[in-house]
């Protein structure tokens, strides 16, 4: 393809996005909040700067994960190397999520006129499934099966799709690779944004919200590929926090890269998921952990494990400081800089990504 068939098809790709999502893809603000660091103790030279994803498509970063899906596969048809020939035979995309992926999965879908299977627990939030029902994507409700294994049943009834023929339009990289390509943009413009704009040192640390971790990795190596890299947190609540479990373990099996052929020795699902209003965070397991626990390690990171204390109240922080209208799980990060706040030199440079719309549910 040249390249200017390739910015043609990623230009159309945008101008569709747009017409179903009233905007395409943009850079997403990223500032040092006042307000946030001096509530926080933080001196001038320090403080704590705020990546707002809450005005990205679909109200959340998980649509970059998507985008680079999605342009595969336009990709594949337009040059004639995807298995069908006619739009009319595409395989149904399928997603497991009933939060902000869902919800961004069912905006690129629809504006490429695509289909999209999204499998959803019993207890979904009814704003998004009207939501998703909106954007035409079929819903299947996904009740446990007495036959089930351990594991989040959506996943169960995904894979199955996914083992039947449709493609995973899905935000773990352990699904599908290519949804960390897209992820790396967020750390891509954290990192220019620091080079280009903003004097003195690089940013001493990121607190990033971990679910499936896939959101965390792909941030950490969008700052590698600029080579300015961060201390790595990544936070958890204590209702299901499989991450730190795996980190400790790591540490036991002799560290990150000895544990690649190790995995069910260091990660396997939380056993007891309890409720926190970063519901978006609870996934059992941590399917991308290992490069988030690579680059924890490499990095001198650790995990964070917060209360859920902590978790409200960095939400009502958020709000009170910054007046962006975002989710618990979109402020999960913060709750890992309140956590551990004291153990910070005031001089220090945090970033926290702030992602997920509160209308969304939390
Ligand atoms: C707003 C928000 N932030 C962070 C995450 C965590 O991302 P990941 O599941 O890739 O760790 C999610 C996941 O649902 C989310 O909705």
């Amino acid at each position: 393809m040249t390249e200017a068939a390739r910015i043609a098809l990623v230009e159309q790709m945008d101008a569709d996005i747009a017409t179903v999502a009233g905007k395409g893809f943009r850079v997403t603000p990223f500032d040092r909040s006042e307000a946030l660091s001096d509530a926080l103790g933080f001196t001038v030279d320090g403080g704590v700067w705020v990546k707002d994803e809450t005005t990205q498509v679909g109200g959340s970063h998980k649509a970059r994960h998507l985008a680079t899906i999605l342009l595969h596969l336009l990709t594949a048809e337009a040059m004639g190397l995807a298995p069908w020939t006619n739009v009319g035979d595409r395989p149904t995309l399928a997603i497991a999520s009933c939060g902000n992926a869902a919800y961004a999965a069912a905006t690129l879908a629809a504006a490429v006129r695509w289909p999209l299977r999204v499998f959803v627990p019993p207890h979904a939030d009814p704003v998004v499934v009207v939501g998703l029902g909106e954007l035409r994507a079929e819903i299947v409700e996904c009740p446990r099966r007495e036959s089930d294994p351990a594991g989040d049943p959506c996943m169960h009834r995904f894979r199955e799709a996914v083992a039947e023929g449709a493609i995973p339009f899905t935000v773990q990289g352990t699904e599908n690779i290519w949804c960390l390509d897209g992820g790396r943009t967020t750390g891509w413009e954290m990192a220019r944004e620091f080079e280009e704009h903003v004097a003195g040192p690089p940013l001493d640390r990121l607190f990033v919200q971990v679910g499936a971790g896939t959101f965390a990795a792909s941030t950490i190596a969008g700052f590698r590929m600029s080579g300015a890299m961060p201390r790595l947190h990544a936070v958890q609540t204590d209702s299901c926090a499989p991450l730190q479990r795996a980190f400790v373990k790591v540490h036991e099996v002799g560290g990150a890269t000895a544990a690649l052929s190790r995995w069910s020795e260091c990660m396997w699902p939380w056993e007891d998921v309890g409720k926190s209003a970063a519901d978006g965070i609870l996934d059992d397991e941590t399917y991308d952990w290992i490069p988030v626990v690579t680059a924890m390690e490499h990095g001198n990171g650790s995990p964070v494990v917060v209360s859920e204390n902590h978790v409200r109240e960095a939400n009502e922080l958020a709000r009170a400081t910054t007046g962006i209208a975002v989710s618990y799980t979109g402020t999960a990060g913060l709750a890992g800089l309140l956590a551990t706040r004291n153990a910070i030199d005031p001089n220090e440079r945090v970033a926290v990504i702030f992602s997920g719309i509160s209308r969304l549910g939390s």
